[in-house]
């Protein structure tokens, strides 16, 4: 009997982790012991951050010192500004995004420094420098002025202040930091799993950042947000969203923002998520993606008992807050940088070199014969 294969490591458990899970007794995503709802409720995003990273919620003092440090590494260097700037205008932001953390790595001076020290030091850099430098490529490649962050803002606002020139209300502020806090972490998803394998044979957090933004990319994992709106957009109006969800159903079509490999009856970020993008669609006075996102949820729960994801509302209500659709993901690796760091430490601090093992297919053992007689 051959080996038991369990494609996709489905059901497989490879590793323990203190960061988060899914509790099945209140049936939600918990982030240290803590329910990601109730943390969008209570706290900002940096507070989430500094738990997902530290552990702990941090008091009035731990707090400030935390956005202080965050604040003191907005700034990026001219080599990185300057490389920015001769990106191609159609690259994707994602590929700029991997791009950006990879040219961090080269300039950083503790790139090969893999004590939870330094590592603490250079996730707090690339925490700090990603969202600058993707706002600063969002504004280059419209051929506008860079604009250069303000340490008086938070997190969130920084981030549309550099993308817009400005802030906005302070409600559409708070909708962008749930997103944030929905997004930061996930235990062992793809994107996770990668940054955890690359850390396995020791090396370093840009690289493993690296890999794990190429791994968000694709629309199978966080690239759905993007293909959400895609989806939104070829609907286009309410009255469509009916025959088009059912004639996507009836040729077996994948539709974006449904499914999930651990959540079977519904996500648990999906109600605060969808809350949000309500309120962001009233303040825009635009319902029209309200309405395309209930006819098609609805379809999808009664045809196939299949439920949202996160990325189903984040779709829309990036839209409504202005950004441009390929932006959609790279605002999730904004986020998820805190989770995937956690893990990252985690990984180094009990490393076991990860390394499956493959049933073979291939050819039987042959003779290899010289190049003149093939
Ligand atoms: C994220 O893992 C994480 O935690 C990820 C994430 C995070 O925070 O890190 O939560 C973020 O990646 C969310 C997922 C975003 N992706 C999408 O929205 C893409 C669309 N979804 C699917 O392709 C799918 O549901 C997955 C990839 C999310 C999960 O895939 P699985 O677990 O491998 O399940 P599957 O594809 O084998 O589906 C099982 C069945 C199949 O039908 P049968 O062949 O058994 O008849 O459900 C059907 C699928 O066809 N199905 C869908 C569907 N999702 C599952 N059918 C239509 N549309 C869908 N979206």
């Amino acid at each position: 009997m051959g080996e038991e294969i369990k494609k996709g490591l489905m059901g497989v458990t490879v590793d323990e982790t203190a960061v988060s899970k899914v509790m099945p007794e209140i049936n939600s995503l918990t982030y240290r012991g803590y329910a990601a709802q109730d943390l969008c409720a209570e706290c900002k995003f940096e507070e989430v951050a500094y738990l997902i990273l530290n552990g702990e919620l941090p008091n009035k003092k731990q707090l400030k010192k935390f956005e202080k440090q965050e604040n003191k590494e907005r700034k990026i260097s001219k080599i990185l500004v300057d490389a920015i700037k001769k990106i191609p205008k159609k690259a994707h932001p994602m590929d700029v995004a991997r791009t950006v953390v990879s040219i961090m790595g080269l300039e950083d001076k503790e790139t090969r420094d893999n004590s939870p020290e330094a590592n603490m030091r250079k996730v707090m850099r690339i925490f700090a420098k990603t969202p600058v430098a993707l706002a600063a490529f969002y504004r280059s490649r419209k051929g506008k002025k860079i604009i250069p962050p303000k340490s008086n803002l938070s997190f969130s606002e920084n981030f549309f202040h550099m993308c817009f020139g400005k802030v906005p209300n302070k409600d559409i502020v708070k909708a962008f930091d749930v997103s944030l806090i929905l997004y930061a972490e996930h235990s062992f998803n793809v994107s996770t799993f990668t940054a955890r394998t690359i850390t396995s044979s020791l090396s370093d957090i840009h690289g493993a950042i690296t890999g794990a933004i190429a791994s968000l990319k694709g629309p199978l994992h966080g690239g759905a947000n993007e293909e959400v709106m895609h989806m939104m957009n070829k609907i286009k109006k309410p009255e469509n969203a009916l025959k088009w969800i059912n004639n996507a159903l009836d040729n077996k079509d994948v539709v974006m923002g449904f499914g999930h490999r651990v959540y079977k009856s519904g996500d648990s970020r999906v109600p605060t998520m969808r809350e949000y993008f309500g309120k962001v669609a009233k303040i825009k006075k635009d319902k029209k993606f309200e309405k395309i996102y209930d006819i098609v949820e609805k379809v999808m729960i009664e045809r196939k008992d299949i439920h949202p994801n996160v990325d189903y509302p984040t779709g829309p209500t990036y839209h409504l807050m202005g950004f441009d659709t390929d932006f959609f993901t790279p605002i999730f690796v904004i986020s998820r940088i805190t989770g995937w760091s956690a893990h990252i430490i985690e990984q180094h601090a009990a490393n076991k070199l990860i390394r499956p093992l493959a049933a073979y297919n291939g050819s039987k053992h042959r003779q290899v014969t010289s190049l003149s007689k093939r």
